[in-house]
């Protein structure tokens, strides 16, 4: 990971290095907190934030489903993002906003804290694995369930829900893969770390239903984007077995974007490599970020 130079919390741009919260905080040791993922792209008019304000908004429910509140409004949000973004002068990074109770708060239950922001940036490059976006990622089912919809809140990207994605990620890695594919509670797929899963069968994009799934914008980037190109794109519950058979596979997510899922417990999806449409999907998602389309201008915040 590189550093950037500064980072914003509470208000204010301060160094990297000075961006320090205290060892005896609720989040520090509990994980009650929320955050986002966000990416600004290069693009010829400037660096563009990727749905900027429909990330700040999800960071807004996360904490409404947790019980409380971010003390900032998304058009504030919005202009601390770009304040950092331009104060480290990047053309393109990845932006991590994350509310959290950076001191006290030690008993469990959630008594009116005072909450911290802080937006930080850095670059992150591919994020499933090194070279992934063409050759395509090897995946291992994971033996982790995907959180039950009464045991974590899957609609709040909470903290504390990241450690079942970690031991996912860090168990495929050892073995050699590239990343997880999580089953939810009855079995069906569900996603991977932090990406939705689609199948490609016969033309058509089949995508696990959100029940137990993070609203992804990714994934309804991708929805609409392939709906207008004229693809079938249905919501249905799948097992893996239905993966095995499937022509092509691929994760999309904000640090996945669009990656081809190649092989499943060592078996290949399709001929084991990147298929036509996932790459006809990644050509389209990349012209939208990268302010290269036309079409759908406004999910582009310029810096
Ligand atoms: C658990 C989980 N699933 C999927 C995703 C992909 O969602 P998005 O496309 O909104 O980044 C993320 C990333 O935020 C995630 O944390």
């Amino acid at each position: 990971m590189e550093k950037a130079d500064y980072i914003w919390i509470d208000g204010k741009v301060v160094g990297w290095d000075d961006a320090t919260s205290h060892v005896i905080g609720n989040t520090l040791h509990y994980g009650f907190g929320v955050f986002e993922g966000i990416r600004c792209y290069k693009t010829e008019q400037g660096p563009a934030v990727f749905r900027l304000h429909d990330h700040l908004i999800r960071l807004r429910n996360s904490a409404k489903i947790l019980g409380f509140e971010v003390p900032y409004s998304v058009d504030e949000m919005v202009e601390s993002t770009r304040e950092i973004i331009r104060a480290n002068g990047a053309d393109e990074c990845y932006i991590r906003p994350l509310a959290y109770i950076g001191e006290g708060g030690m008993g469990l239950a959630y008594e009116d804290c005072q909450v911290n922001l802080l937006i930080a940036t850095w670059f992150w490059g591919e994020y499933v694995g090194k070279g992934t976006l063409e050759r395509g990622s090897r995946v291992k089912t994971s033996s982790y369930i995907r959180h039950h919809i009464n045991t974590h809140m899957s609609k709040a990207k909470a903290c504390g829900n990241y450690l079942l994605f970690q031991m996912a990620r860090t168990d495929a890695r050892r073995d050699g893969y590239d990343e997880a594919l999580l089953l939810d509670a009855n079995g069906q797929v569900a996603e991977g770390s932090v990406e939705h899963f689609f199948v490609v069968r016969n033309g058509v994009l089949v995508t696990p239903p959100l029940t137990h799934l993070l609203d992804g914008i990714t994934r309804d980037t991708v929805i609409v984007l392939a709906r207008e190109m004229g693809f079938e794109v249905r919501e249905e519950a799948f097992s893996r077995d239905y993966v095995h058979t499937a022509q092509e596979a691929f994760f999309v997510g904000t640090g996945a974007e669009v990656t081809p899922v190649v092989e499943l417990d060592r078996r290949p999806i399709g001929d084991g490599l990147r298929g036509p449409v996932t790459k006809q999907l990644q050509d389209a998602y990349f012209d939208v970020v990268k302010g290269r389309s036309n079409s759908h201008t406004d999910w582009l915040t310029y810096v």
